[in-house]
């Protein structure tokens, strides 16, 4: 079995649609990014990444690559699992976190769930929400972050 860690921020800027976890949310701002800007699924990515020691998500899909711009993060959650399974693993769990001040998530985190178990076969997949209590940046609404821990299990021992 292998840990793995992913971590991610992106700006809230108004007339962008807001996802998160591939599910769109209404929002009067959303995330500034080459992509659809979702950062729970670009932290799961880099932590199933992080778990094989395959680096990070901006090695493999880079922000300068016209093929990424305002791709579905989905999409690059499934390349990432494909990776994986190459590598022979599944996966065991996911937990993320998403730190936002607002809109409230929580009606939400299904339909992600959802999403994110589709793609990984993995029904062990948890996503919480918590503001950031007004301090800082995300707790004046500036940004969305999100940080995610995996287990993976090599198939077959
Ligand atoms: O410190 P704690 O997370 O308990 O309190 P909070 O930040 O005020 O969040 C209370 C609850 O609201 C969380 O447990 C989440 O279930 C939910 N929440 C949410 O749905 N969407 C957010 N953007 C932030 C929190
Ligand atoms: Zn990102």
């Amino acid at each position: 079995m292998k840990i793995g860690f992913g971590y991610d921020i992106h700006k809230l800027v108004k007339s962008k649609p807001l996802y998160l976890g591939g599910v769109r949310i209404p929002s009067n701002k959303g995330l500034l990014a080459h992509s659809d800007g979702d950062v729970l699924l670009h932290s799961i990515c880099d932590s199933l990444l992080g778990a094989v020691g395959l680096g990070d998500i901006g090695m493999h899909f880079p922000n300068s690559d016209r093929k990424y711009k305002n791709i579905s993060s989905l999409i690059l959650l499934e390349k990432t699992y494909n990776l994986l399974k190459k590598q022979g693993y599944k996966i065991e769990n996911i937990d993320s976190m998403i730190v936002a001040q607002e809109p409230k998530i929580s009606p939400y985190i299904d339909k992600m769930k959802t999403n994110i178990s589709k793609i990984l076969k993995s029904q062990n997949i948890s996503i919480k929400a918590t503001t950031n209590e007004g301090v800082g940046d995300i707790g004046k609404g500036k940004a969305i972050c999100a940080y995610t821990v995996c287990l993976i299990q090599r198939k077959n021992v």
